[in-house]
């Protein structure tokens, strides 16, 4: 069903991110007809191109970023018709706002819905806010999208926050956590809550541990310049694992709106087990990698892609047990990692049961594993012990598995092209509140201050592997493993 025609203003407007992921979404979601073509998508940025201009370069990134089967040149050509283009830096009150502004309060457009993306380096969040809002360009309804990171720490998340919350009140600001557009995330809700069985085993009394991997095979792909200054730990953890944890380990929430669903997300973050200095090395890897082989053939270290090879102690994997502090979790791990140059794209939660009892079978038999598979080929399995046919008790393994959705038949929508309407129906439920964000980097900040003050920097790992050996001593402890050492 198509939403209400709306305007779309992007600020950074010819970055990667608007070419790879905003506007294919917006396509994609105009091709099978939700968008009303009066909707307007209006980027802006610095360069100086013209609205032909601009379109070009549109054209070209659907090209390079939708499969060839989804792009008809009558649809792309009709979808290119609601995009403009305005020349304007939007962090500085000067430039063409003016222009923005008589695109914007034209003819009938002037009370539809107005978003505002900000994808721009997050500094600038404040100063666009500000602007937008002194500029007269907010409406009845507005919202404004946030693309992460929101801040590099505790402070400059909450500078961030306050900068815009100046302008916009917080049911207004839509702060994008692409993760949870994740069809297979938005899963894990309904797998918790809507099978009693599993319901009633979501606890410590049955789980052993959790792992949380989000593993990528790329290495750096040029983005150096904002990579270094952050680290797999600012880049994947503190949003995306963080925000898959908090689905995989809330309580029931009262009902599935918005700050029922995010009042039990905040709670599972304020609960985790505060990581410092004194127990950082227990608990928490760090790594880098160097030259190795990602796609069977040899790629260089971390520092050789970095622009002058410059050293660097910036971390690309990160492995760390997290404990959730409540009656629900208490003692059990949340084992969460993340790094480039893995040697596959995967991300998954693997849900480890617990041993069962000796005797009949003879050993204990192993607890199951409910494996979540998230990214590629979403599907859930949970192997079963079943009798082997014939005369003896003899066991086999048979895998209870379930694609999500038939594949070839159900195109996976990309995580962009849901939240992005959502914003247009002003449906904040997947996104991240400001208490998220902040209890989520209250948890992280101690680690980065911790590891600031240690000098010996990252574990080294080669590239196409999974990690420097410290991750696999971080479980040996606990006598466990990572998944794919079972
Ligand atoms: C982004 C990170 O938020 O997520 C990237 O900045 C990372 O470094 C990407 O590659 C991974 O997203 P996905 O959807 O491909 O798992």
């Amino acid at each position: 069903e198509p939403v209400d025609s709306f305007d779309y203003v992007i600020f950074g407007a010819t970055g990667d991110l608007t070419m790879r992921k905003l506007l294919p979404a917006l396509y994609r979601r105009f091709a099978e007809g939700q968008v009303p073509a009066d909707s307007r998508i209006v980027g802006t940025a610095r360069s100086p191109l013209d609205d032909e201009g601009y379109r070009e370069r549109a054209r070209q990134a659907l090209h390079e970023h939708v499969r060839a089967d989804e792009l008809i040149d009558a649809t792309v050509n009709r979808f290119l018709r609601m995009v403009h283009y305005v020349s304007l830096n939007g962090a500085e009150s000067t430039g063409n706002w003016e222009g923005l502004k008589s695109l914007l309060v034209s003819n009938a457009a002037a009370d539809r819905v107005r978003v505002f993306y900000l994808a721009t380096a997050p500094d600038l969040y404040g100063d666009i806010a500000r602007n937008v809002a002194e500029k007269g360009l907010r409406s009845e309804s507005s919202r404004i999208v946030l693309e992460k990171p929101i801040g590099t720490d505790l402070e400059t998340a909450r500078k961030v926050n306050e900068g815009v919350g100046r302008y916009f009140p917080e049911g207004s600001i839509f702060r994008i956590d692409h993760y949870l557009g994740k069809e297979a995330v938005q899963n894990i809700i309904a797998l918790r809550f809507a099978n009693p069985m599993l319901e009633r085993m979501w606890d410590r009394d049955s789980i052993e541990y959790v792992q949380i991997t989000a593993a990528e095979t790329v290495g750096l792909e040029g983005r150096g310049g904002y990579y270094d200054g952050s680290g797999a730990l600012r880049d994947m953890i503190q949003n995306h694992l963080l925000q898959v944890l908090t689905v995989v380990a809330m309580e029931r929430p009262v009902s599935l709106d918005a700050d029922a669903l995010r009042d039990e997300k905040v709670r599972v973050l304020k609960s985790l087990k505060p990581l410092d200095r004194d127990n950082l090395r227990a608990n928490v890897a760090r790594g880098q990698y160097v030259q190795g082989t990602a796609g069977g053939k040899p790629v260089p270290a971390y520092r050789e892609e970095l622009p002058g090879e410059t050293p660097s102690n910036t971390e690309t994997f990160v492995a760390l047990k997290a404990e959730i502090d409540n009656a629900r979790w208490r003692g059990v791990p949340f084992y969460l990692r993340s790094g480039k140059r893995m040697p596959e794209k995967l991300t998954e939660v693997v849900v480890q049961f617990r041993a069962g009892e000796p005797g009949l079978f003879g050993e204990a038999r192993p607890g199951s594993r409910l494996v979540i598979r998230v990214q590629p080929n979403e599907s859930v399995t949970l192997p079963l012990f079943v009798k082997h046919p014939g005369d003896s008790f003899g066991l086999d393994e048979v895998d209870a598995l379930s694609r999500l959705g038939e594949p070839g038949r159900i195109r996976y929508r990309d995580s962009y092209e849901g939240l992005m309407l959502d914003a247009v129906k002003g449906s904040p439920a997947l996104f991240v509140r400001k208490d998220e964000t902040e209890a989520a980097w209250q948890w992280v900040t101690p680690i980065l201050e911790g590891w600031r003050e240690d000098e010996n920097g990252p574990d080294t790992y080669e590239a196409g592997t999974w990690g420097p050996d410290s991750a696999r001593e971080l479980l040996r402890q606990a006598g466990h493993q990572w998944v794919e050492d079972i």
